[in-house]
């Protein structure tokens, strides 16, 4: 893959994030979703790269565009498979929420999970903490191993994990080990990606969110040197025959080979609202700024990217209602 790549990419997911921003707390998922969406693909359509659609909006009889298997970029450069998620956190920019994103992840072809879209039990952390932890082990133990990593006291780490009902039993045992939580509402790309910064004062993120998102989170955990594992989570039978369509094994303990091959990839993500990590957009009349992460794996580089459009001189970032 091309290093530049990387910042064309930031101008698709700051595309999408500017677009959906328009619909913070107006309480329009939907709308929020279509925005980022029919950006980003806008803007996909001016990157020199042969990209294909691994994990999208849906499959192609469900989703206009950013379909699975929908081909992306100039048709010249590099043959990528494209993960995007153009809005993670819908209902969060409905309700003028924490923590949503633009986001995407590309790999050399071939290399990203196809993952269905189903639930993925999941275990993140950063740097530090990797090889220390097993999804399969008591959730005493992976904080513990992450205490032990980290330095730090049990009562000191920080869980972060979705709010959820069928999470009650994680919540208790992490409260009985005598570590704290982060209750997260949405958005669980961002809650593993937190686990690898310290600002954001979050140690290692538990339970089940979507199948995509690990993968895009794992992404952008391989750039950054940490770990995730994830497990599928079918919920019927009709998913579980899915799995197995696709060769996926749902005993499998999906490790970051699994979910990410090779040694190059790269993730961009651009805040839609604010977040611990990225600042959300900002709209101010004539320009916009945007907060974005993009990072790539082979070099292991980190950026945060600021930009200041001006939405006259760029007509196209304005989305009309
Ligand atoms: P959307 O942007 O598709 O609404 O996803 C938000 C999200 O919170 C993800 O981050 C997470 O993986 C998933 O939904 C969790 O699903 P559920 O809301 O069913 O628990």
């Amino acid at each position: 893959m091309e290093r530049s790549l990387s910042m064309e990419l930031v101008r698709v997911t700051e595309a999408a994030a500017i677009a959906s921003s328009k619909w913070m707390g107006r309480g329009l998922k939907n709308e929020a979703d279509d925005a980022a969406t029919t950006a980003m693909r806008t803007v996909f359509d001016t990157i020199p790269m042969q990209g294909v659609v691994v994990i999208g909006e849906g499959e192609m009889d469900e989703a206009p565009m950013l379909y699975i298997g929908e081909e992306l970029g100039t048709g010249h450069g590099p043959a990528v498979d494209v993960a995007v998620d153009p809005l993670e956190g819908t209902n969060i920019v409905a309700a003028g929420g924490w923590n949503a994103l633009a986001v995407l992840a590309i790999a050399d072809r071939g290399n990203l999970l196809n993952a269905p879209d189903m639930y993925m039990e999941k275990i993140a952390v950063g740097p530090e903490s990797v090889g220390k932890i097993d999804i399969n082990a008591p959730i005493i133990d992976n904080l513990r191993a992450v205490a032990k990593a980290k330095n730090k006291d049990i009562e000191d780490v920080v869980a972060t994990i979705l709010d959820r009902e069928r999470h009650q039993d994680i919540i208790r045992q992490i409260r009985e080990a005598g570590a704290r939580i982060k209750l997260i509402n949405d958005g669980d790309v961002a809650g593993a990606i937190n686990t690898a910064f310290d600002k954001t004062g979050v140690d290692i993120l538990f339970g089940s969110g979507g199948a995509p998102e690990g993968v895009i989170a794992a992404v952008g955990l391989k750039c950054l040197g940490g770990e995730l594992q994830g497990k599928l989570l079918p919920q019927n039978d009709e998913e579980a025959q899915r799995c197995k369509d696709m060769g996926l094994d749902v005993n499998q303990v999906l490790m970051m080979d699994d979910l990410v091959k090779g040694d190059d990839a790269i993730f961009a993500a651009t805040g839609v609202t604010d977040g611990e990590l990225l600042r959300g957009v900002q709209l101010k009349g004539s320009f916009a700024e945007s907060h974005t992460l993009v990072m790539r794996a082979k070099s292991g580089t980190v950026r945060f990217v600021e930009g200041r459009h001006s939405l006259k001189k760029k007509p196209n970032l304005v989305m009309n209602d």
